[in-house]
């Protein structure tokens, strides 16, 4: 147990933690040099594709006589949940700041996290290659914010791999082993896991007493079910079969588990060996459950894929913990679920996971995957109802008529915005776009501007904030949010008629004052998005039945005669009448076929 580390590597998103991870992987020789690229640990397609980091990802590597085990983590504001299960896994962590970039919003928020596990932090100026680095602005400011004095703060270039060995060394040095009782009865706690067709659920573990082998029976304490161990093992990053499992080790565990909706993680594996009365076996502290702040609908395209979007949920749900949902049934769309998310990139990367992992063995041939429709992204409202009932309300659809609201509450959040001085000018325009509170202005030395507001959640999701405020400061500056209560609003529901016909997915709630903004800004988009049809087709946005926007998308005329050259102008005319009453027969049956990406382009804001 003396010779193990456990340490993760924290920072604000894009501060280089992959990229550390790769040198570390190659210092210590854990993935051969012919299979090394770039951000190894980020393994899913999806990750590499968007360069960020959305799981956490743990790997064991081996240097003079140790054990290191190491967890990348995201950065991402939305995958926070990653970080804090990742943290309670661990006795120490890597604090990295980009030396471009200096001190930014998840840098704090993150590192407020590890103390409060009381974790060991190691400071880290990262870049220090680039010409723009700013590295003694940065130290100072990282040593004023944990308080140490400045030359603790390791310099390091992780793409040149500068000084990245010394900090290894300090993991070694400074990071304590873990503890916990060797002989005592088996305790883990599960930190991830994944489905395996094989091997059931997989459990991402941390080892704190006790040690497992492969046969072993073991019991979920929480979920209270009983299995057995099918294999232990570590990861390389890739899950490497071993004997044994010991006390202060992070590997995984088989369970050979069947139904993903068994196994959470913060639950404690223990045996569950008839001797031992594990009644009295303290299951390990946990995690708290994660609060979704996102909603939206999710509708398998075709009805009969209703059972593999269950399934492939709950499959999901294993490998992202802060997913949640929960089924409903709609009119026109048959039965889907609801599901909560942490924001709106978790939201999008749920979707794209869903469409690209989950597929029917037909369609994996042809390579296509879980056709879904999508509602539009919505925070959650709580309404009280002329009879004082209070009813919380996730989606559009379940908004009920204005006459029947007594009162409607939405949430608040405290926003903090981290800006470098020459932004602010902009950051604080866009700011003025949005409903807020100001609550204080705080000053990081000279070069930052701390700006903390008060603002409804709606705000920042239905607006897009995050992406606006990157966008402005060219990536600089940077936010945080976290809930503080309800508070009393007014608002309507938006309504969204194509040829006549509600097209519920595009509902939406919005804030009374925006609602005609909001209703001219949708039809324009979608009329730009929608394509042509072989008629005319109007789009209409309403608030309790009444039009108040309406843009038509111009008819596609199909040169049916086109195939035709000649003059057989009796076959001519008789396709152009054949064309005419097609349109008409459409028209009747009122149905446009609207595809995805439309849905994908709305929810994207
Ligand atoms: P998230 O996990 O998404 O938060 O990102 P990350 O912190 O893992 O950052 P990543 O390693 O993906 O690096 C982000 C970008 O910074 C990449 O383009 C890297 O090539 C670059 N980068 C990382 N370290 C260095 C460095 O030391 N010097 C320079 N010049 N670039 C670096």
């Amino acid at each position: 147990m003396n010779n193990i580390r456990n340490f993760c590597i924290i920072s604000h998103v894009d501060h280089g933690k992959s990229t550390l991870a790769d040198r570390f992987l190659e210092l210590t020789n854990t993935v051969p040099k012919e299979k090394m690229r770039e951000q190894f640990l980020d393994a899913m397609d999806l990750e590499r594709e968007k360069g960020i980091t959305i799981k956490m990802q743990p790997v064991r590597m081996e240097y003079e006589n140790h054990i290191l085990n190491l967890i990348d983590t995201p950065g991402h504001v939305d995958f926070n949940y990653e970080v804090s299960r990742s943290l309670a896994a661990v006795e120490g962590a890597i604090l990295l700041v980009d030396a471009s970039k200096g001190i930014q919003a998840q840098t704090i928020s993150n590192l407020d996290l590890a103390k409060k596990q009381n974790l060991k932090i190691i400071p880290a100026i990262n870049k220090i290659d680039m010409a723009q680095a700013r590295i003694e602005e940065t130290k100072k400011d990282l040593s004023s914010l944990l308080n140490v004095s400045s030359d603790e703060i390791f310099l390091i270039s992780g793409k040149q791999g500068t000084n990245v060995l010394e900090l290894l060394k300090a993991v070694i040095f400074q990071v304590p082993s873990p503890k916990g009782n060797i002989d005592g009865p088996f305790r883990a706690l599960i930190i991830d896991s994944k489905y395996d067709p094989y091997k059931g659920v997989v459990a991402y573990i941390r080892v704190f007493d006790g040690s497992i082998k492969a046969g072993n029976r073991i019991r979920l304490l929480q979920a209270q079910i009983d299995s057995e161990a099918k294999e232990v093992g570590y990861f390389k990053p890739d899950l490497r079969q071993s004997e044994i499992l010991k006390t202060g080790e992070i590997g995984y565990l088989a369970t050979g588990i069947k139904e993903p909706g068994k196994v959470r993680v913060g639950d404690t594996i223990t045996f569950s060996d008839s001797s031992l009365s594990w009644q009295k076996i303290k299951p390990l502290s946990g995690y708290k459950e994660p609060k979704p702040m996102v909603f939206l609908s999710i509708y398998p395209e075709d009805p009969n894929n209703f059972e593999l979007l269950k399934e492939s949920l709950e499959k999901l749900k294993l490998n992202d913990a802060s997913l949640s949902f929960s089924p409903e049934t709609k009119e026109g769309l048959g039965r889907g679920f609801r599901c909560g998310f942490l924001g709106l990139l978790h939201a999008e990367i749920v979707t794209e996971r869903l469409r690209r992992e989950f597929s029917l063995p037909s369609q994996k041939k042809t390579g296509s995957g879980l056709n879904l429709i999508l509602s539009t992204p919505s925070v959650v409202y709580l309404i009280t109802n002329q009879d004082d009932k209070e009813t919380f309300i996730y989606t559009p659809s379940d908004w009920p008529d204005a006459t029947r609201i007594k009162r409607a509450k939405e949430l608040w959040a405290r926003l903090v915005v981290l800006t470098p001085m020459n932004y602010l000018g902009k950051v604080l325009d866009l700011l003025k776009t949005i409903e807020s509170k100001h609550v204080k202005n705080d000053y990081l030395g000279t070069e930052k501007a701390e700006l903390t507001y008060e603002v409804p959640l709606r705000e920042i999701i239905n607006k897009n904030f995050y992406d606006r405020l990157k966008s402005i400061s060219q990536g600089f500056a940077s936010m945080n949010y976290e809930i503080l209560d309800w508070r009393l609003g007014s608002f309507v529901k938006l309504d969204i008629l194509i040829l006549g016909k509600k097209e519920e997915t595009f509902s939406k709630i919005v804030a009374e004052k925006d609602a005609f903004r909001e209703a001219r800004e949708m039809v324009e988009k979608l009329k730009e998005i929608i394509p042509s049809q072989l008629f005319a087709l109007p789009i209409q946005a309403a608030i309790g039945g009444k039009v108040v926007a309406r843009e038509t998308v111009k008819a596609l005329r199909r040169d049916v005669i086109a195939p035709l050259y000649g003059g057989d102008y009796t076959r001519k005319k008789k396709l152009l009448e054949k064309q005419k009453k097609g349109k008409q027969k459409l028209k009747e049956r009122g149905k446009i076929r609207i595809p995805s990406q439309v849905f994908l382009d709305m929810f994207r804001g």
